[in-house]
């Protein structure tokens, strides 16, 4: 097999790295190069045997497949844009980015390294830091399909339960992810409110926690947890299981191509604007769901609760 390098190491990076390259050590297969802007954050990586290298082009430069996991466009794009222009061959190898971006940048991408004869394989998740832990991720694959066949036993049963297939245009996985991503930003709306409906009323969240995970599922029980445990503002020192200004992101991306086709979507413009109410009040150390400390807010309830941090 290829050596295998990963870029990005956050909430999720870090969890399916440190799962990719257990795998790699059962299958003795050549131990995972990985980088990362903060390399101490590879820590943990390099105690599984994982091996470190600060130079995103030296890392490129000696792997056949390469994943990124990073936040947003603009930084996907200059690693793609810096292994182009970089002067080394790229022939025959394989990118695989796992991060939340817009299809725009994923056609960009794709031609970029085309013309490289290199391949792009849009690979973004569904689910959590707990899930991308567990290696229970969703993943929505898409790319040709010579390299998708490669990259797949990577992924199926190693970082994620399910691969969908996308088909080879990799847009399509992006456009599946921001679809699903408007469920999973109404969804923490809608829990956000009943969880402040119910300690106004009285009814006390205790109960409503236990009725959203038993009626609504388990992903809507994460997000209630999220909000009791005070995870949706945690500590300054620590790192948001998916920060705000990611989910920001991904609804932006969402309305952006709801607007090119003549499409409203009114319930992810007001979670949105909860979320973006959430930043201006609380920075950006927040979680996805502080929405929720916006909704406190309007009630008369104040932003933190006694499991937050102080905001
Ligand atoms: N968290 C979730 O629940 C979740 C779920 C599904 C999909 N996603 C998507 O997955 C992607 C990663 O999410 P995450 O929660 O792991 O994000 P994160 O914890 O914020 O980590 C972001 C990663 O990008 C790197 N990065 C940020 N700005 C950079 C820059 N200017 N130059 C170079 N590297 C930079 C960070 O490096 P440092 O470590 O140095 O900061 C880190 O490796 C995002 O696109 C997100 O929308 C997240």
């Amino acid at each position: 097999m290829a050596q295998v390098g990963w870029y990005g190491l956050g909430s999720m990076g870090l969890a399916m790295a440190s799962n990719l390259q257990r795998h790699l050590v059962a299958r003795k297969a050549l131990n995972l190069v990985y980088s990362n802007r903060t390399m101490s954050r590879g820590a943990p990586l390099q105690a599984l045997g994982a091996i470190p290298e600060p130079s995103f082009e030296t890392l490129f430069s000696q792997c056949g497949i390469i994943f990124t996991m990073v936040a947003n466009d603009s930084v996907l794009q200059n690693l793609l844009s810096s292994a182009v222009s970089s002067g080394h061959s790229l022939k025959d190898k394989i990118f695989v980015d796992c991060s939340t971006v817009h299809p725009e940048t994923v056609s960009k991408a794709v031609a970029q390294l085309k013309s490289k004869d290199a391949s792009y394989v849009a690979a973004p998740v569904f689910g959590g830091k707990p899930i991308a832990v567990d290696g229970k991720l969703v993943f929505a694959i898409g790319g040709p399909k010579s390299a998708t066949d490669v990259v797949k036993p990577l992924i199926q049963d190693v970082m994620g339960r399910r691969v969908i297939e996308c088909g080879e245009d990799a847009t399509k996985s992006s456009l599946l992810k921001i679809a699903g991503n408007i469920v999973t930003v109404n969804m923490m709306e809608a829990v956000g409110e009943a969880q402040v409906f119910a300690e106004k009323t009285g009814l006390g969240t205790g109960p409503m926690e236990e009725l959203i995970g038993e009626a609504f599922g388990a992903v809507a029980g994460g997000y209630s947890k999220r909000l009791t445990t005070g995870a949706y503002a945690p500590p300054l020192d620590s790192r948001p299981g998916f920060g705000v200004s990611l989910a920001i992101k991904d609804a932006k991306h969402a309305m952006a191509m709801a607007s090119d086709h003549g499409i409203q979507l009114p319930g992810l413009e007001i979670a949105r604007l909860n979320m973006e109410a959430a930043r201006a009040y609380g920075g950006e150390c927040l979680d996805s769901s502080a929405m929720y400390g916006t909704l406190r807010q309007m009630a008369a309830l104040g932003f933190g609760n006694e499991k937050s941090r102080k905001v």
